[in-house]
This record gives C-alpha cells, structure tokens and sequence, in this order.
C-alpha cells in the first residue's frame, strides 16, 4: 500500500528504511479486527525527507523509483511502527519506580510525594530529566504527557531536555494547594501565574506543548480548579491532564471533600476540566454516565494498567469505554507503573482486560500503543501513522531479540502472532532503534541481549 509518492525535484536528503512496515488508520476494535484499519507491508520502504514522511510502501514498488544517492538502511527482519505514545506518565517519579506500596494514598504519601519534594533543586531536575528521556527513546516511545512537580524549574528542565532530543512532548508543572506537603505546594494565585509563564515559554515551541496539571481533586481547593479552568479557557490549545476514579478509598476522599458532586468527574466538569484536550489517568471507578460525559467533551481516557495492578487500583473497562465513545490511550504512570515500555505496558493491558472478561487483540493493542495515543492527544495529523507529510518518528523492533522470543518466532505464523509475543516477552531489549523526525535517536548495543 503506497502512502505517497517521492516529490520530484526536492533538494534536502532523502532517507530510507527496508523492513515489515505496520502501521494503522483506524481503531481495529474488540473482535479480530477489520483488515482495512492497518497497513502492513511485510517488505516495505519508509522514505523520509526533512523529518518527514514522504511514502509508505512495498519495497517492490518503492525502491527503484528512490531519488538517486538516497541511503537505504536495511532493517529487514524486524518491524517497523510509528513511535509509541505514552499519555501519561510522572517523570519525576522515575527514581522511585518499584518502591513497596499498600495502595494509592499510602504509596503517594510515603513515595512518589517525597521524591517530587527533591525537584526544588534544578539540577536534580535536569539529570532526572535526561534519564526520563533516554529511557523513553529506549523504549521506543516519541511521545509523551508528562506531569512535572510544583517547581516551575522541573517543567522547565523537563521541556529543555526533550527539545534537545527532538521528543514530542506535553508536560505541566503540577498544581497542588491544599492536602499535601508544604514544600510542595502552591496557591491558586502562584500556579495560575506559573503555568502562564511556562505556557508562555513551553506551548508550540517545536514540538512541545504545556498541559495544565491540577494533580488530582483532593489536592486542589476550589480556587485552584478555577484557576486551572481559566487557564484552559484563555489558552485554547493547550492541554489539561489529571487523575480521576483510581482507587476506591480515593473516590471516597473526593466525595467527602465535594459533598455537592455526583461524580468523581462531574467535580471537573463544574470547572470546565472537562473537554477535547483532557486526558484522564485511570478512569477505573466511573459509572456510564460518567463515560458518556468524557466521550461527549472528546476527552480522553490513559488506560495505565501496570500502575494499576501494582497499587490495586482496579480494572480498567475497556469495553465500556468503547461502548461510551471514548477516546483511549496507553500510560505508563511511573512511578506507580512498574515500567517506561509501551510492550510492558501492553503486556499488563492485556490480562487487566482479560480479567474484565473481554481481550484485547495485538492488533488493538498496536493500535492503542500509536495511532490510539496520537488521537487521544488531538496530535494525529501529526504523528501515530505513517501517512505521507507526518513527522517521521517510529520505532524498529526485533522480533528475536532475546534467546525466547527468537524460539517463539520460530512458531509464530501471522503478523498477529508476532505481535502478541512480542507485547507478552517484549521490553527495551526488543527495541532496536528508536528514530525521532527521521533522525536516529537510540541504537540498542548489539552485545546486550
Ligand atoms: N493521583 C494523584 N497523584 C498521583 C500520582 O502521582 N500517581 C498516581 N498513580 N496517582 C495519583
Ligand atoms: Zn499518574
């Protein structure tokens, strides 16, 4: 299937990949799928030019019309998708990731809310976001929503770091006033002025964006959810990420703290948190109502499951998602998720929704990991396919990068086959190479294995 077609005459370099292409143009859905939401080319040629894709196709019918001198690297053997999206995900929490845990409240009050408080040191910052970002481009993820901490400085470290390795990233300083520690919080008044500030500085610059980030209901008083939906409304293109219907006890606190809500959601909605450019962690507790109310905003919904089998936190339901309309995505939430990888992350996916009593297909799955997160983010014109014009992010995966996946791949008969164990026994050591707007971002050192 040919995406698009060389323009003849351009001057800046071409550049090519050979390998077994996939990439989707639709969500497959629950059952086996619809052939026509992917594209999959077992010998095929992506060709870029200036960070972007220029076509998509057979080798057979692309090769022998490459503008002359183009460089073909030979990637056959392994497979070739858009750049994963992780759609939510704490990076400085990153230090803390496997830390024992009882539970939501406990886990945040004794581990991730202690870890961000070492975030008021800008270098700390800094290094932290240049193992975040490393780690992310070794897991073949080229996009992110990222929660930063209170510190404006960390929303600026984490933004400075990811220009520099070409990530297309949206992150916020969090705002938290009220039922948190005092080195981390803020007031209505001083996050409203700093996420101005950081949106002033950070959206649209390149490829970063600012989301407004109230952590989550309880640790905002009610001048700060105003604030934040102000925020939103003065500045139409930015995003707004929190937390919502994670764990039970948390729902709880939520109603007792806002006796006047129906819902968990319904105490975002009351402040215009709810719309096309809101991504919701969890969405675990919610009732239909709740769902048809994200779905009719355009909101979307970051299915983080490994986060939530560590900490207990429930079962996400896919199918009602789907059945409400929602958009969904894949998160990581590190430090509660136990790790930055979209196939370790799928890997969990899966039994989380198999123990709904539904599945998820590879297909799906893939589905979800790319062109599902670029839509979540409202950034599919941009990125999660292989149209031609798009930025050319992706990731090359070796099918038998460890001694088991290479004895399952002898087995394997169909792409969907490969797939599912390469989300199952899958992880960084299965990424080969990761490329951000054509250009090669993290090579795996062939001698680890
Ligand atoms: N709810 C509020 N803050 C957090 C956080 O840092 N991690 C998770 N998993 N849930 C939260
Ligand atoms: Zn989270």
């Amino acid at each position: 299937m040919i995406a698009g077609t060389p323009a003849a005459g351009a001057a800046a370099p071409y550049c090519a990949w050979r390998g077994e292409l996939l990439w989707f143009v639709a969500d497959p859905g629950p059952g086996d799928g619809d052939t026509a939401s992917w594209r999959h080319e077992p010998d095929g040629v992506l060709l870029a030019r200036g960070g972007r894709i220029e076509a998509a196709g057979a080798a057979s019918a692309l090769l022998a019309g490459l503008p002359a001198g183009t460089e073909v690297v030979d990637f056959r053997g392994h497979l070739l998708l858009p750049g994963f999206v992780d759609t939510h995900v704490h990076y400085a929490q990153t230090g803390i990731i496997a830390s024992f845990g009882e539970g939501l409240l406990e886990w945040l009050e004794r581990c991730a809310l202690p870890a961000e408080m070492r975030f008021c040191d800008a270098g700390h910052a800094r290094a932290e976001a240049e193992f975040f970002c490393t780690e992310l481009l070794r897991n073949g993820t080229t996009t992110a929503l990222v929660f930063a901490t209170t510190h404006p400085a960390s929303a600026d470290a984490i933004f400075e770091v990811a220009a520099a390795r070409g990530l297309c990233l949206v992150a916020g300083k969090v705002m938290m006033d009220r039922n948190g520690p005092a080195p981390l919080r803020d007031t209505a008044q001083s996050s409203y002025d700093e996420s101005k500030a950081l949106i002033a500085k950070w959206h649209g610059h390149g490829r970063l964006g600012y989301a407004v980030t109230p952590r989550f209901a309880p640790t905002s008083t009610d001048a700060q959810l105003e604030a934040a939906g102000a925020l939103v409304r003065e500045h139409p293109g930015v995003w707004l990420q929190s937390h919502v219907a994670e764990s039970r006890a948390e729902a709880r606190w939520v109603a007792a703290l806002f006796p006047w809500s129906r819902s968990y959601l319904d105490v975002y909605d009351r402040f215009g948190l709810v719309g096309p450019r809101s991504v919701y962690a969890h969405c675990i507790h919610l009732d239909r109502a709740d769902r048809e109310r994200i779905a009719a905003a355009g909101a979307a919904m970051s299915f983080c499951p490994t986060s939530n089998l560590f900490l207990g936190s429930g079962l996400f339901d896919l199918g009602a998602a789907s059945t409400a309309g929602a958009r969904v995505a894949l998160g990581t939430d590190v430090g509660a998720g136990t790790s930055l990888g979209i196939l370790q992350t799928l890997n969990e996916a899966y039994k989380v929704i198999r123990l709904t009593g539904q599945t998820l297909t590879p297909m799906r799955a893939f589905y979800l990991a790319t062109l599902g997160g670029a839509r979540a983010l409202g950034l599919d014109a941009r990125i999660g396919s292989f149209e031609r014009g798009h930025d050319a992010d992706f990731v090359v995966l070796d099918p038998r990068a460890t001694p088991l996946l290479a004895h399952r791949m002898e087995t394997v008969e169909s792409l969907a086959g490969k797939l599912f164990a390469l989300m199952t026994l899958g992880d960084d050591r299965a990424v080969l190479a990761t490329y951000v707007m054509g250009r090669r971002a993290h090579l795996r050192d062939a001698t680890v294995r």
